[in-house]
């Protein structure tokens, strides 16, 4: 079978508000109006047509043998060279092999499906065994014009192969008219545009028809048979009546993505693909058509392994991970439309030595560093001698790729003074984990919102820009990304190799999603199932049976286990069998489970037994055995699953409720139990479309609810990262949200001689109900700590209570908080101007590692500080940050400014 085997796309962060463009050039061009819905997406300073492409090519690896791909088409109307083959870069950026087919293809925008016809062309005919076909656009268009509107920037990219297929190419049509509704000549930078009327009656709304019809004929399909149809066309009235014309399913028609993102060009067709991908049902079909002089349309049907795929952030992840813009004219700035005087330091050469680039192509293209093969350690850049002191061998470096690999924030700063199109420049050490460290430009973020330690993933970007030579220079930065995202991203980097895990009841269900992508990531697993009914009547090796013969289908390690979790014997014999057929145990996975729902007056003792049997006695039986080799061995990780119907409680579950909940019990002491040997457990409370919850929800919702949108979450508590434990993690349908047991303040009634009467608490129940303030302990000695401290008379101490201090408060804790070491030879007095409510005058002085604070004004100050009292109490308490205030001038400052900066360094609030 021929088709596509994977996709992934990029659309960039910024998302410009048209209506900024109606604000800012309406009153020139009030016909913008019309097209001013919703959003267009637009380059960062530093992305172009090559990096959007280098980023949809990695999110469409993931998960993939990349050395497999031996050819890679690039399609692009907007490359930044005319002649140096782009695609050769995102291969070296990519790091695919050197022997490989790479071309470029442009000058219409129709390249992106003709090239993917071409490549499946080359896949079957037996040339080529996996393709890859990017396409990605950044057009530029006049200001305050329609086409500035109508137009986003984005990138898309699939492969194409024989194994693994997706969705199955079924054919393709292609017609070619010299139709030139638009063009751009040789070194212009901008589309000469026809009207649009004209474009729209004779070119879409001709043009695309006679494809598809050629198509449905060639295949003897007709449209209206046809599950989801995509075609670009920016006049959205247009775009369904092409639907009509034809005769599709008006409800098929997938969106053009204009409130969104806008039309992207070459890439557009890729990326409405990619949006629709997802949602694919095995069976079903897609029609892709490309529209530029001429069309192409192509057909696919969706298989089996569409659900396979391994997570990937795609069109869809891109889309909601945005930037908001209301700035016009940094749209402009930007996109190069405005000249600003960007300083003398701007003028500092940029010329590149080819030779050098050469040299050095896989540190600068593929970012790749060393790693040394007798002690293990990575380093960056790759040089002949291993950093590690205790090493320090000489010519012992292999190559170490590092843009995939996790990395975190380990210092930065924001360059007001450093040239920049977006300043402030920031940028700092990058640091990972896994070994490693480098100084690098942060992107896609605003200094206030970086932090030490927050996660970020290596972004391939422009660095700089030769205009004299004409030639762009790049490299990798650091773009933050949130905690959620990171924690649960998986990338390659939560690789399971040489760790052996136990998944009870993987046979099905979500089990068998977790036991399937722990293999694919090296594991080695035990697939146990029982191979019951969904009441825990019956047994078959077959369900663990299939999934074994799954995992090896791709290679994956895997043995079947038969047990009953049920029982000590079965948990003994489950771990056993890890240890037999692999050696070792690191992850236990906790997820057998069956339902006996009845009302609680018709729940029969086998119903409660049975249910508290596989739920909660297992967890005791399996997690034993587990649980002293993991101890032996200093290491491991445990997943429990609880339910919503234990955390909230559900009508006829009181069985599986009671199980559910006591897990969490369960989980509390373990947690405590295992810290010391590295044992974390966590427990997950899924919700997915599996037999158990099969006549329980809508159908609708159910085909939302892939098992494999719960696996992130599961695979994340089982990995070496997770530093996580005693934590609940609600997963369903790509949402993750954590679930906790807090506790309120609470009051303390009666005296020390009177004992509290049930009248007081009925009188004082919403003092002692209340959720304001709530708390979640660590543990019980924790939990019963403010019970002590008000029955001894000690107001408990909350962060609300410390966070109440008035300016006078912050001056008179300065001494407290006065870094001694830190003062030494600064000679400086510091002046505070706080207007508003509790505001006045207090200065600062510090002298030979001695500090003076005083009330009022001092006769010659340093550096005065002018700003209201309440901006004071929100900087001191890490509310608003120094900088910010600086520049939004909430903050004024008067005398040596440099001398300013010290005061972070000075007291540590
Ligand atoms: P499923 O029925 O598809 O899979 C459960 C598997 O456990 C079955 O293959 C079954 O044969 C196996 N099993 C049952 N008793 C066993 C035993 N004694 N020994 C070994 N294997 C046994 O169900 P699903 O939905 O995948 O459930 C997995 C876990 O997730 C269960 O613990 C369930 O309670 C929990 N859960 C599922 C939710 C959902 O939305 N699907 C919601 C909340 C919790």
């Amino acid at each position: 079978m021929i088709g596509l085997t994977s996709y992934g796309g990029y659309i960039p962060r910024l998302r410009l508000n048209r209506m900024s463009v109606v604000q800012n050039m309406g009153w020139f061009a009030p016909a913008i109006v019309m097209v001013a819905q919703g959003e267009r997406s637009f380059c960062n300073w530093d992305e172009d047509a090559l990096t959007m492409a280098v980023a949809a090519a990695r999110d469409t690896l993931r998960g993939m043998d990349k050395q497999t791909i031996d050819g890679l088409l690039l399609c692009s109307t907007t490359l930044p060279f005319s002649d140096r083959s782009c695609a050769g870069m995102v291969k070296a950026c990519c790091n695919l092999k050197d022997e490989i087919l790479t071309q470029d293809h442009g000058t219409t925008l129709r390249c992106g499906t003709s090239a993917l016809i071409g490549a499946l062309d080359a896949v079957k005919s037996g040339e080529r065994n996996n393709m890859m076909v990017v396409a990605s656009d950044r057009r530029m268009s006049k200001s305050a014009y329609f086409y500035e509107l109508w137009f986003g920037d984005g990138a898309a990219a699939v492969t194409v192969g024989t194994e693994n297929v997706i969705a199955e190419y079924l054919g393709s049509f292609s017609v070619a008219h010299d139709f030139v509704d638009h063009y751009r000549g040789t070194k212009k930078d901008i589309d000469y545009m026809w009207e649009e009327r004209w474009v729209r009656d004779e070119g879409y709304g001709k043009i695309i028809p006679q494809a598809v019809e050629g198509l449905c004929k060639k295949l003897s399909i007709a449209p209206a048979e046809i599950d989801h149809v995509v075609y670009p066309c920016f006049f959205k009235a247009e775009h369904r009546k092409i639907a009509k014309k034809i005769g599709f399913n008006l409800d098929r028609v997938e969106d053009n993505l204009h409130e969104v993102c806008g039309e992207t060009g070459a890439a557009h067709p890729l990326v409405m693909l990619g949006q629709v991908l997802p949602d694919l049902r095995p069976g079903e079909t897609v029609l892709l058509v490309g529209f530029g002089q001429g069309a192409d349309a192509l057909l696919f049907r969706a298989t089996d392994a569409i659900k396979r795929l391994a997570p990937r952030m795609g069109i869809r992840g891109s889309l909601e991970r945005k930037e908001e813009c209301d700035n016009y004219q940094k749209f402009l700035k930007f996109r190069d439309m405005i000249q600003t005087e960007m300083g003398i330091r701007a003028e500092a050469p940029t010329q590149t030595a080819m030779s050098t680039l050469w040299r050095e192509r896989k540190m600068l293209l593929g970012f790749v560093g060393g790693v040394c093969r007798e002690c293990g350690t990575r380093q960056f850049p790759k040089m002949d001698i291993c950093v590690n002191p205790s090493c320090n061998a000489v010519y012992t470096q292999d190559d170490c790729e590092f843009a995939d690999a996790p990395a975190r924030v380990k210092s930065f700063t924001g360059d007001l003074l450093a040239v920049s199109v977006d300043p402030p420049s920031v940028y700092g050490m990058v640091e990972f984990p896994q070994g490693g460290r480098l100084m690098a430009d942060f992107t896609d973020c605003k200094v206030d919102d970086v932090f030490v330690g927050q996660p970020v993933e290596m972004v391939f970007r422009k660095r700089y820009t030769d205009s004299e030579r004409g030639f762009t220079g790049y490299f990798w930065k650091a773009s933050p990304i949130d905690a959620a995202q990171a924690a649960l991203q998986v990338g390659p980097d939560q690789d399971f190799t040489d760790r052996v895990a136990v998944v009870t009841g993987a046979g099905a269900g979500l089990g068998r999603a977790y036991a399937l992508e722990l293999a694919r990531r090296g594991a080695k697993v035990v697939v146990n199932d029982l191979g019951g009914a969904a009441d825990g009547s019956g047994t078959s090796s077959r369900a663990a049976d299939k999934v074994v013969e799954e995992i090896r289908a791709f290679d994956g390690q895997a043995v079947a286990n038969y047990d009953s979790v049920a029982s000590k014997e079965g948990g003994e014999a489950i771990v056993k069998a890890a240890i037999d057929a692999f050696g070792r145990l690191d992850i236990l996975i906790n997820n057998a489970g069956i339902l006996r729902d009845k009302s609680f007056m018709k729940m029969a003792e086998s119903d409660w037994k049975a249910v508290l049997g596989v739920h909660l006695d297992a967890a005791y039986y399996v997690t034993q055995p587990a649980f002293a080799h993991m101890r032996e061995q200093k290491y491991g990780r445990i997943v429990l699953t609880t339910s919503a119907a234990g955390l909230f409680g559900n009508f006829g579950q009181a069985n599986y409720s009671a199980a559910k909940m006591g897990l969490i019990g369960f989980m509390n002491t373990l947690k405590q139990e295992g810290a010391r040997y590295d044992i974390h457990i966590n427990t997950v409370a899924p919700i997915a479309a599996t037999r158990l919850t099969e006549g329980l929800l809508p159908p609708d919702l159910l085909a939302r609810l892939e098992p494999e949108n719960v696996a992130p979450a599961v695979l994340y508590f089982c990995s070496e990262d997770c530093s996580h434990s005693g934590e609940i993690l609600n997963a369903g349908g790509g949402y993750f949200s954590r679930s906790a047991i807090v506790t309120g303040p609470g009051a303390m009634l009666g005296t020390a001689d009177t004992a509290p009467t049930p009248e007081q608490v009925r009188d004082q129940y919403s003092r002692i109900a209340t959720m304001e303030n709530a708390e979640e302990y660590p543990n019980l000695t924790a939990a019963m700590a403010p019970m002590m401290a008000a029955s001894t008379g000690d107001a408990p101490q909350t962060a609300k209570n410390a966070d109440a201090a008035s300016a006078a408060d912050i001056f008179a804790q300065m001494p407290n908080v006065f870094q001694k070491d830190k003062a030494a030879g600064i000679d400086a007095v510091f002046q505070y101007d706080l207007a508003g409510d509790n505001g006045g005058q207090w200065f600062v002085a510090v002298k030979d590692q001695t500090l003076t604070v005083e009330k009022g004004k001092h006769p010659n100050p340093t550096t005065t500080l002018a700003m209201s009292a309440q901006d004071f109490l929100d900087m001191t308490a890490g509310k608003l940050n120094p900088m910010t205030a600086y520049t939004s001038g909430k903050l004024k400052i008067a005398g040596d400014l440099m001398k300013s900066q010290l005061i972070a360094k000075l007291f540590k609030f």
